[in-house]
């Protein structure tokens, strides 16, 4: 099976590839005789972490050398903790040492932490080269890897230095995702269900009709498949129609508003980002009730299937809402002093608004 989702930017339009065995083609597709997207002969900084590059780094520098590159690679130590400048700086090293030049092209292989880091060196290593993303998590594929969102974390906060740089190619190849933790692959379902609330009521069916989200293993080929297909699709719609977060891409956030705010003031720890938006959601999704944008009845759709995917839907014991509420006032999401919440409006569509009141969020907290 493989599908081509365009990217229709009109400065850097662009193709993710889902196909099986993806990764053994990354070369082919680069080099692509009728209009090469980096030309062969050039060089390419591989950039990945020594646990994801043992399983497939030999197998995507073969597709890339074969195709006529220059390969090098570099490797950098897993984990949100090493998402910083000094990582960067170690980017950057590799690039000068490999005499990168401005055609020459990063491809990331990794999660979003690598993707986010390469991205980042490639949008600023000498002004500017082209960046490949070869995402091998599941988060990574239907998130961080589209849209050209990079950047690394300040020790004030999540992912505060950045730049958008849209990626030449996206390819991804579901099969890496057998190596993937299971607590991973549920992180990355969470942003599927995401899709299938904000946009997309044919996946959210698809995922109501699946007897099992929680494994990679029980998903099946055709359903990972359409799973990954309809969540590009949906990232890729957004992010064409609102490249630089104006308006309509705020709605990728549903359930990130208290998502984040779980996550910072757990300290990144217990629980992981898509855990978080989990709980996010189902929180979004009785503000949501409570304001009549939606039914009981959806509010129990979504948590349901939040549930049968194996994810939290509870904000942690240990959490006053109060503590909550006051971090709320300093996410990223605040603009003008208030804070902005992507409500659903029925299944497949989400709007932003900032007439959610401290007492509506405290009720959908209790
Ligand atoms: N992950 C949200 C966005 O790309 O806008």
């Amino acid at each position: 099976m493989k599908t081509v989702i365009s990217v229709p930017l009109p400065d850097h339009p662009y193709n993710v590839v889902v196909a099986a065995q993806g990764l053994d083609h990354v070369g082919t597709w680069l080099a692509d005789p009728g209009s090469p997207l980096v030309k062969p002969g050039q060089k390419l900084l591989v950039v990945s972490n020594p646990a994801i590059f043992k399983h497939y780094g030999d197998r995507l520098v073969a597709s890339l050398t074969q195709a006529g590159y220059t390969v090098q690679t570099c490797l950098l130590p897993a984990g949100e903790r090493y998402k910083t400048l000094t990582s960067i700086q170690k980017i950057y090293d590799a690039a000068l040492a490999f005499h990168l030049e401005r055609k020459s092209a990063m491809v990331a292989l990794g999660g979003g932490v690598i993707g986010d880091m390469t991205g980042f060196a490639a949008a600023t290593w000498l002004r500017g080269l082209s960046v490949v993303q070869v995402p091998t998590s599941l988060l990574a594929m239907v998130d961080a890897s589209i849209g050209g969102k990079t950047g690394v974390n300040h020790p004030q906060g999540k992912n505060l230095i950045g730049a958008f740089h849209q990626p030449r190619l996206v390819m991804i190849d579901p099969i890496v995702l057998k190596t993937l933790p299971a607590r991973e692959f549920r992180a990355g379902m969470a942003e599927v269900i995401k899709y299938g609330v904000i946009w997309d009521q044919d996946l959210f069916q698809a995922l109501e009709a699946a007897p099992r989200l929680d494994q990679y293993r029980y998903v099946g080929e055709e359903l990972l498949h359409a799973i990954l297909t309809r969540s590009c699709q949906a990232k890729a719609d957004v992010v064409s129609q609102d490249e630089k977060e104006a308006g309509l891409r705020a709605i990728l956030n549903y359930g990130h508003t208290i998502g984040h705010a779980v996550e910072s003031l757990m300290h990144y720890k217990g629980v992981n980002h898509g855990e978080a938006v989990a709980i996010g959601m189902v929180a979004a999704g009785k503000i949501a009730t409570a304001r009549g944008y939606w039914t009981e009845k959806e509010a129990q759709r979504q948590r349901s299937l939040i549930e049968k995917t194996g994810l939290p839907t509870e904000i942690p014991s240990q959490l006053a809402p109060e503590a909550i509420l006051t971090l709320l006032q300093g996410d990223k999401k605040v603009e003008d002093g208030q804070v902005r919440f992507v409500m659903p409006q029925g299944l497949g569509s989400a709007f932003v608004t900032s007439d959610i009141t401290r007492q509506d969020v405290l009720a959908a907290l209790g």
